[in-house]
């Protein structure tokens, strides 16, 4: 088969149509920073969404069936040369609309309104006053905080439109003919505290959405999409142990049973304890058939002598393809190949406008795989968001061990040791990690922690225990704060805390004399070390 045959086979298993059961509305992204939240937050709201790049042809959305549009904000002003426009269909096609700052000047601009630029910036919190009572409104008071960010305003209707509120700033700071809005505030940001009630009267009032997108529901529809998509084949997965792969694997253990062959790659890499907890949640409690690899010999082989952090991401992720190669040739033929790709990631490779982000690391893991393996693939998770993940894990009773998982590098700890990675290193870092772990563990969700690790530096520092000296390796500590991974802070932890983790490392770990706190955020540094 050529490359382009294998793409096509590839393509075969995801759906034109994401989710037909579902009542679905199309957020279509004019390039706001905001815009996967717009999504997120239909979704909180029971309904379904997808979130489609402004110039999406009728052709590709009509067969979602939308039940209503929303247009996304975007850092341009309808006047810019070049400037995102707003597509023929939208006024050709009668499905509701909502159009959110940037979305309602391109709404009013397009008809015969008018968008002028306001005399400031406005960037903040403001009060809007509603005027007109409508179905956006709906049980809302007659005086709301809202947040705004803009250049320009609609100063002038389009015909058949009414203002529907107004602020100091904006007079008309909304507009309504009825089934078409125009909002100047951003409705899906927190600094916004009913924007998820308007959002809400939009879906369920204007749009008529069923709010039936739960996590049950998802998973009676994915099971029985899968069973259709499968059929009688088999499938292969390669389990990490980390969310995605795990919650993929509960999914279609649950939709196909034993057709699906999940392998656990054991490559000396893991965490504390990491390659028994996953053999213990799926060999044991779930039943399944799970293919365990212990890869270690192999991996560690491979590393030897190496130090470059780009060359040990290499190794890695070459020599995972590798093993699960053979391994699929051992347990095989597989006609499917599983992947817990997630919505950001399909959003990210459709976006408008983007050019590739500069490298900075390149990363490895199980999705990672090559996209020439001779498989069609089965993403049932392509639709959905991380905290969708986790509902849908909890729903198929995955322990919170497994669905609150902190992220966790593909190269593993080898990205985690500053230089060569040896048996031994990786045995000090294991246990001073589990230590780290544990403590901050201790402080419940509160500490706002996103990632926390220990990192194995290659140095060596005098210390002195009881009557002796002693010259041992120093390891760091790193806790994150983060939303998304793209930027994070350094978590102040409790300085008790943090003089546990480092009495009881010195104490327990034999080999390691001396432990510091990474301080630093990111940028300018990663989050990892390397
Ligand atoms: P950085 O270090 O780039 O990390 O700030 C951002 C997030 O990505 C994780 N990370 C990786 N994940 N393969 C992965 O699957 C990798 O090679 C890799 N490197 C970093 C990191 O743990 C953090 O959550």
């Amino acid at each position: 088969m050529t490359h382009m045959e294998l793409a096509r086979v590839a393509q075969a298993g995801n759906e034109a149509v994401p989710l037909p059961e579902f009542d679905t509305i199309v957020v279509l992204d004019f390039g706001s920073q905001y815009s996967q939240l717009i999504a997120r937050r239909v979704r909180e709201a029971g309904v379904f969404s997808v979130l489609l790049p402004w110039d999406t042809e009728w052709t590709d959305v009509a067969p979602l069936q939308p039940k209503g549009i929303i247009l996304s904000g975007g850092p341009a002003s309808v006047y810019d040369p070049g400037a995102p426009s707003l597509p023929a269909w939208i006024i050709r096609e009668d499905v509701p609309l909502l159009g959110i700052c940037y979305g309602m000047h391109l709404l009013a601009h397009h008809l015969d309104g008018e968008v002028e630029p306001a005399a400031k910036r406005e960037y903040g919190p403001a009060t809007i006053d509603v005027t007109q009572s409508c179905a956006l409104f709906h049980d809302l008071p007659p005086s709301l905080d809202v947040w705004m960010s803009h250049g320009d305003h609609v100063t002038r209707l389009p015909s058949g439109f009414l203002g529907i509120a107004s602020s100091h700033n904006a007079p008309i700071a909304a507009m309504s003919d009825g089934r078409r809005f125009g909002i100047q505030f951003h409705p899906e940001v927190v600094h916004t505290p009913l924007g998820r009630d308007l959002l809400r009267n939009f879906l369920v009032d204007v749009c008529h959405c069923r709010t039936d997108w739960t996590a049950t529901h998802f998973v009676d529809s994915a099971v029985r999409q899968i069973r259709k998509t499968v059929g009688e084949n088999r499938v292969l997965l390669g389990l990490s142990g980390g969310v995605d792969s795990s919650v993929a694997a509960a999914l279609i253990h649950r939709a196909i049973g034993d057709r699906l062959t999940p392998v656990f790659v054991d490559n000396g890499l893991l965490r504390l304890g990491e390659a028994e907890l996953v053999r213990e949640v799926f060999d044991r409690a779930f039943g399944m058939k799970l293919i365990f690899v212990d890869a270690r010999d192999r991996f560690l082989g491979r590393l030897q002598g190496i130090v470059d952090p780009e060359e040990k991401r290499k190794i890695v992720g070459d020599e995972f393809i590798r093993v699960f190669e053979a391994q699929a040739n051992l347990h095989g033929p597989f006609e499917f190949l599983a992947q817990g790709t997630l919505y950001p990631d399909v959003i990210e490779s459709t976006a408008p406008d983007t050019n590739a982000a500069v490298k900075i690391k390149s990363h490895h893991n199980v999705g990672g795989l090559p996209a020439d393996l001779p498989f069609s693939l089965v993403e049932p998770l392509r639709y959905l968001f991380k905290d969708e993940v986790r509902d849908v894990g909890r729903t198929l009773a995955l322990p919170a061990e497994i669905v609150d998982r902190q992220p966790f590098p593909g190269p593993g700890l080898a990205v985690r040791i500053i230089g060569e990675v040896t048996w031994e290193e990786l045995d000090l870092l294991r246990a001073a990690d589990a230590i780290v772990r544990e403590e901050i563990d201790e402080l419940g969700q509160s500490a706002g922690v996103w990632q926390c690790f220990a990192v194995l530096l290659p140095v060596r520092s005098v210390g002195v225990m009881g009557d002796y000296r002693t010259y041992g390796r120093v390891c760091a500590v790193r806790a994150v704060s983060s939303e998304d991974a793209m930027t994070a802070d350094w978590t102040r932890l409790p300085f008790d805390t943090l003089a546990r983790i480092s009495n009881r490392i010195v104490n327990e770990v034999r080999g390691i004399t001396r432990v510091v706190y990474d301080i630093t955020s990111k940028p300018p540094a990663t989050i990892e070390w390397e």
